[in-house]
């Protein structure tokens, strides 16, 4: 007796660990149940076709790095609002930060999170627990709550007041964690040394600001913490060529994270076109970092793409600089515009699926995700690779309703998102209610 399938995905090429082709994907009860050349329903068994003719069938994108600001900044984004931006993007499964007000620092807040989350959210989802000094001996239990995707720690001040810079605490913090934990990796001493860097008015002066130094000082002693301790930590938005060739030499403990935006946009043209709207911590540098950090992404120093998804009012950018706030939204153009780099030749699909799959199911060590293989949840990013479209303000569904990349055409184009075995976008349009689900760890509950 063979089983009924709910779902068959036919004819769509699949993107995976045996190659790159044609393949039928069958779904049962939200898990893969099936590859194969030619799946069929089983005799006197209904099940969903799904014509994938033509599009290239990715297990789901996750994106480990998104601020979707609810509890307490919701005027600029909140837990529904971005996870729509999410699917719509071809985003099957986020990982939440913690500078959201109050800050997602204990247990509770955590527990709170994930409880607005359930019945709101469209994507799956999992909440970074940040780091102080008040919560280090809990560091143990909180790494393992429900939904928990371990400790983030802000070695340098950024939006919110999460920070952790003297070097006992930070000591303290790398010793206690047991999963891997990400870091915001830039000098405060040398941040509020270099205040008057910046001119007023004048976002060109951010990243001579938060210059190469700033990210490398603080880059080097997070390495040499977690060597001293044989503790695994994440490095999130790189955004230097000296800190990709540094951590190439250092991969045993330390893993990398990029962002599109320092893969795409370039100083000083990304700053005297936008303005504040370029404005991110840590800053987009200037063409010589970034084919660097290019050269990081085809060597395979680079771990994982995460988006970095930090939005904020038109009103809030549009301060004057440095009152201006940092960060742009981007968990809707991720799959896009990397998509588009695909099509330039820049990275391979299969390189691509590593970074924002396999890349963070093996960092975080997720369970059930990340691969296109039989028992895992059948989460897809089925795209068009053909399809030309341009990136528009007004297509974005985040709540401040604004991209770095408006008025970018690109070639590649996120067309149906399916998260456990659900169709929760098609072409643009997003299907039934918020089901997203609290993705699991290895490492905790
Ligand atoms: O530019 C940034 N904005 N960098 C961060 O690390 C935080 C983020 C935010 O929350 O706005």
């Amino acid at each position: 007796m063979g089983q009924s399938y709910d779902v068959i995905l036919k004819g769509g090429t699949v993107v995976n660990q045996d190659g790159t082709g044609e393949r039928d994907v069958a779904i049962k009860d939200g898990r893969i149940v099936a590859i194969s050349s030619s799946i069929e329903p089983l005799s006197g068994a209904a099940a969903k076709t799904v014509d994938c003719k033509g599009l290239h069938v990715l297990p789901g994108v996750i994106d480990s790095q998104v601020h979707f600001r609810e509890p307490g900044l919701t005027h600029k984004e909140d837990l529904a609002t971005g996870s729509q931006a999410a699917v719509l993007g071809g985003v099957t499964l986020v990982f939440e930060m913690p500078n959201t007000n109050p800050l997602t620092t204990n247990a509770e807040a955590l527990a709170e999170k994930v409880a607005t989350a359930r019945g709101r959210m469209f994507s799956d989802f999992a909440f970074y627990v940040g780091g102080t000094r008040d919560n280090i001996d809990e560091i143990p239990q909180l790494e393992r709550l429900e939904a928990s995707a371990g400790m983030k720690i802000f070695m340098g001040s950024s939006t919110g007041n999460l920070l952790v810079d003297d070097e006992a605490s930070l000591d303290k913090i790398i010793s206690r964690i047991s999963r891997r934990a990400a870091f915001h990796s830039e000098d405060e001493a040398r941040l509020i040394d270099r205040e008057g860097v910046r001119r007023a008015g004048d976002p060109t002066s951010h990243p001579e600001w938060r210059d190469v130094e700033v990210a490398m000082i603080s880059t080097r002693r997070l390495v040499r913490l977690a060597e001293k301790h044989r503790r695994r930590v994440h490095v999130l938005h790189i955004s230097t060529g000296d800190e990709i060739e540094f951590l190439r030499e250092h991969k045993a403990w330390a893993s990398v994270e990029v962002t599109p935006n320092h893969l795409t946009l370039t100083a000083p043209e990304c700053y005297e076109r936008l303005g504040t709207f370029a404005q991110m911590n840590p800053p987009v540098r200037d063409a010589e970092h970034q084919a660097r950090i290019w050269k990081g992404i085809r060597d395979g120093t680079v771990d994982v793409l995460g988006s970095d998804h930090a939005p904020h009012t038109r009103e809030e950018k549009d301060h004057p600089y440095p009152g201006s706030h940092s960060g742009m939204t981007g968990v809707q153009t991720l799959v896009p515009i990397m998509l588009d780099h695909v099509n330039a030749g820049r990275l391979t699909l299969e390189r691509f699926v590593d970074l924002t799959s396999h890349g963070p199911q093996r960092i975080f060590g997720l369970r059930d995700k990340g691969r296109t293989a039989v028992g895992n949840d059948a989460d897809f990013t089925i795209v068009d690779m053909k399809r030309r479209e341009t990136i528009t303000d007004d297509k974005i569904a985040s709540k401040c309703g604004w991209t770095p990349f408006h008025g970018q055409t690109v070639t590649g184009w996120p067309v149906m998102t399916v998260i456990r075995g659900r169709q929760v976008m098609v072409d643009g349009e997003i299907l039934g209610e918020a089901q997203g689900d609290a993705a699991r760890f290895w490492e905790a509950d």
